[in-house]
């Protein structure tokens, strides 16, 4: 996938409470996607649910959807705070359905978050993933963020502000003088 401009899928916004329907497909999604790392999900429709609720009414903004074909395929939600005078981006989940795995759209809906992020001005930005989960690992370190430590079972990673690559969508545009 050379850019997220290749990238079929449409993104969209919750910024409150997702209608039952909607939930009903982000739990659908979030099964699949986790459904080879149980160990690091959520596990039963009622701690999913609360789970998704949480984080959907965490931030304005915060929680992208990630459409292929009239269908919900995937989401992401970042998190912001201040700690100690500092600006903390945080990814607090990213989740493709294997029906739409491969096609960019993890890189996309993450680079999004990244330019939500960015809007706050972020010193660095931080995630956990799942030690086992290779394939997860290789799109964060791909995007620009770096492990620090691991404690067994989390790999916790991070990205500064002043290591930072414009996400590809939000990169300028370079005049083609050739
Ligand atoms: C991780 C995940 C979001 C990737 O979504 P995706 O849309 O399939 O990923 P993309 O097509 O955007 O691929 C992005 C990069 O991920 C890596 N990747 C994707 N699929 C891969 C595979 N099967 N094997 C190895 N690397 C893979 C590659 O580095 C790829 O970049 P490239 O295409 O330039 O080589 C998805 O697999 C998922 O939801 N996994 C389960 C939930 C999860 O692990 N979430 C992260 C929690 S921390």
């Amino acid at each position: 996938m050379s850019s997220d401009d290749d990238c079929p899928g449409d993104m969209w916004v919750i910024t409150r409470k997702a209608p039952a329907e909607v939930m009903e497909e982000l739990v659908k999604v979030y099964q699949e996607a986790y459904q080879n790392y149980p160990e690091y999900a959520e596990n039963g429709k009622e701690k999913i649910i609360s789970y998704l609720n949480g984080l959907t009414q965490m931030r304005p903004e915060g929680f992208l959807v990630a459409m292929l074909n009239d269908e919900i395929v995937g989401f992401a939600v970042e998190g912001f705070y201040r700690l100690q005078g500092e600006r903390i981006g945080e990814i607090m989940e990213v989740a493709i359905s294997p029906r739409a795995k491969g096609k960019g759209l993890g890189k996309k809906i993450l680079n999004l978050l990244l330019t939500v992020l960015s809007r706050y001005q972020c010193d660095r930005v931080y995630l956990e993933v799942g030690r086992e989960n290779k394939i997860a690992y290789k799109l964060y370190q791909k995007v620009g963020f770096k492990s620090f430590r691991d404690d067994g079972k989390w790999i916790h990673m991070v990205k500064e502000a002043a290591s930072d690559t414009q996400p590809a969508s939000v990169a300028p545009q370079q005049e083609d003088n050739s």
